[in-house]
């Protein structure tokens, strides 16, 4: 039976015709077939809503829309709301709100918002909450965005108090970010928006077993599925059969053994995704499974299966300030306690991609949002065993980071497979394989041995650290290293001991994360904190502020403070709102209205700045003047939604004189901009 068939409907006024299948859903015809990708692929699911576009007055997901129920309908995308180059009041609120970030979400947020308007142009905060409900952003914290939708239909929206008057032209003032205009309008390019002329798709085999000898891969019948274009194994690799940032230790395709659900067995390149999928299904793979560490404690028994050959240890990190066993000696309280922090997936809206051509001279171009281009570069380089000059690194828009796009995803399978076929290969991530293959959050279990004084003084801390890194270093050993360093909490502690493991499992790699490792030691130490305040009889509060870093004091690794240190401030300054709510709460003005508890808690934290650990933190960026009034910024750092892109260009306008509006940014090219090492 033929599944196949034409169906003809209006997008943005447009009619289009076009021959679907019976499972092809709306987000593909609008993406594949009619290239207008300003609506965004989030999640395939139907839960993120960055695919939202309008049906006939109604918003959709389109990427659970069946094409064939839009046959005879109107179509509205983010790309139809733009009238004469002059943008929907959405777009415009949205630019100027600042509510666009990385911009992923952006498209599917105007158009849910423009649904709600065509029906309600005046609505309310709950109204407007309701309509966003099913569109997540994990950039602005929604604020920005809700004022945005507020503004755009006239209302004036509560923005706080106004800001203080600045030192700077444009340094400080809310200026537009450069990209804001392109991310409103869809025209911003992800990786994944990319098409090229007799591009193929690639597709990745991954792992039956978390931790298994790869004995046999057979690709024949793959290699023989028509449309199919080239099928790759370990054993194709040209070059480096590892990667990693700091340590190669993470096979580029399984050579051994597989270490985690997550490791690449085969590749694919087709010429469509469909028949991708179909030959990943035709690889044979023959497995011994060995057994499985899932945890790190289990992986440091002493009859722990090996997941590398050195040991399951990847760092053991060790420090001593002054004696803790004679400081709990002297102590009137110890307590000590075990504290437990998951896993975390980074969640970031715009799943991994890139997309790779090669050249007539074998010159490797790589098209991908990346936090490292310059770490893609050599990456890439090596296992294609190309000299770094013949790789380039297009940083394409990024739609959410936060450090899971630092190690290498997809950049060097789409650059095998561009360079074994010599045509261009685009290679996305679905969202399950985000959540399988990039590093994670390191889970860690945390002992904690805290000795004090009757009045609150801490006199000792002493830390025992194990952190799941799983089956690949990435940067374990850095983030590991955070959370050492940062268990004593923002306090004067004047003895100090950690041991902290990083140690191998079978679970997805752990790598960078918001907070790099700090957030468990903060979870560990604030706890901590309340559990001893509370066995003396004194409030959270006094017991912070008795021991609170401050100007002049030594931080528990033996660094001195010489300047800013606003935690005391910062302290007096939150327990004053709190008293002046728990004053309001206590006396309510309308002895009608309901009761509420409201429970209140507090947690100091303290963060390292740049890289840390003695390593330089190094940047560089260019300016280039035109004859047309023009300046060019160039600077080998990666815009992953933090703004970046914005302070380049108020920089240029505040040194230069320049119009804000004639400032262009170009960031993360390896080949037209300096390295600008990580951005992380
Ligand atoms: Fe919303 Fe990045 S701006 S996900």
């Amino acid at each position: 039976m033929n599944d196949r068939q034409t169906i003809s409907f209006h997008v943005n006024g447009e009619l289009r015709k076009v021959e679907v299948g019976r499972k092809t859903t709306l987000l593909q015809v609008l993406r594949d077939e009619l290239h207008l990708t300003g609506t965004k692929n989030g999640c395939g699911q139907g839960h993120c809503g960055a695919c939202t576009v309008i049906v006939d007055g109604r918003a959709v997901r389109s990427c659970v829309y069946l094409a064939r129920r839009a046959d005879g309908k109107q179509v509205e995308t983010i790309e139809g709301l733009a009238r004469d180059g002059e943008l929907h009041p959405l777009q415009k609120a949205f630019i100027e709100h600042g509510a666009i970030q990385c911009g992923f979400c952006t498209p599917g947020m105007i158009m849910a918002a423009k649904a709600l308007f065509d029906v309600k142009p005046k609505p309310t905060r709950e109204d407007i909450y309701q309509a966003l409900e099913r569109n997540l952003c994990r950039c602005t914290g929604y604020t920005k965005i809700i004022e945005a939708i507020l503004a755009a239909s006239g209302q004036q929206p509560e923005i706080g108090e106004a800001r203080p008057p600045r030192a700077f032209q444009a340094v400080g003032h809310p200026l537009p970010r450069p990209d804001a205009r392109a991310k409103a309008t869809g025209e911003a390019v992800f990786a994944a928006d990319l098409y090229f002329e007799g591009m193929l798709h690639g597709k990745v085999l991954r792992s039956r077993y978390p931790h298994a000898r790869v004995l046999r891969v057979d690709t024949s019948k793959a290699r023989a599925l028509p449309g199919v274009a080239a099928v790759l194994t370990a054993a194709d690799v040209p070059g480096a059969r590892n990667h990693g940032l700091l340590r190669n230790d993470w096979p580029v395709l399984a050579y051994d053994k597989a270490r985690y659900v997550g490791d690449a067995i085969a590749l694919v390149a087709a010429e469509t995704e469909e028949i991708a999928e179909a030959a990943l299904e035709l690889i044979e793979v023959d497995y011994e499974p060995l057994p499985v560490v899932a945890s790190a404690e289990a992986a440091l028994a002493a009859d722990a299966p090996l997941i590398h050959e050195e040991g399951n240890v990847l760092k053991h990190l060790t420090f001593q300030r002054g004696d803790v066993e004679a400081a709990f000696a002297q102590a009137d309280i110890v307590i000590e306690n075990e504290y437990r922090t998951p896993a975390g997936d980074h969640s970031f809206l715009e799943p991994e991609a890139s997309a790779a051509t090669v050249d007539d001279q074998g010159n490797v171009t790589v098209y991908v949002g990346s936090q490292i281009p310059f770490e893609d570069q050599r990456q890439i380089a090596a296992s294609l065993a190309l000299p770094r000059e013949k790789v380039r690194v297009v940083q394409t828009k990024v739609g959410g980071a936060f450090g899971g796009k630092e190690d290498i995803h997809t950049q060097i399978h789409a650059a095998l497979l561009a360079q074994a076929t010599g045509r261009p290969v685009k290679l996305v991530f679905t969202r399950q394989e985000s959540m399988i293959v990039h590093p994670k959050r390191h889970a860690t279990v945390i002992r904690l041995k805290t000795g004090a004084t009757g009045a609150g003084k801490l006199l000792a801390v002493q830390a025992h650290i194990v952190g799941d890194t799983g089956a690949y270093a990435s940067l374990g050993e850095p983030v590991m290293t955070r959370t050492a360093t940062h268990t004593g909490g923002p306090y004067a502690v004047p003895n100090f001991k950690v041991d902290c493991y990083a140690v191998y499992t079978n679970n997805p790699p752990a790598g960078a994360y918001r907070g790099f490792g700090v957030p468990q030691a903060t979870f560990a130490a604030e706890t901590q904190m309340d559990i001893l305040a509370e066995k003396l009889g004194m409030s959270p509060f006094e017991l912070r502020r008795i021991n609170a870093l401050k100007v002049g004091a030594t931080t528990a690794t033996g660094q001195t403070l010489r300047e800013s240190v606003g935690l005391l401030e910062c302290l007096e300054r939150v327990e004053e709102e709190i008293k002046a709510a728990e004053r309001t709460e206590a006396s309510p003005s309308d002895a009608s209205a309901p009761s509420r508890t409201r429970g209140w808690g507090l947690a100091c934290a303290y963060k390292n700045v740049g890289l840390g650990g003695g390593l330089a933190d190094s940047a560089g960026a260019e300016v280039e003047l035109l004859d047309d009034g023009r300046a060019v910024v160039r600077a080998g750092a990666a815009e992953v939604g933090q703004g970046l892109v914005g302070v380049l260009a108020q920089v240029v306008v505040e040194e230069l004189g320049v119009n804000h509006s004639k400032v262009e940014v170009i960031l993360g090219d390896t080949g037209q901009c300096l390295d600008g090492g990580p951005t992380t």
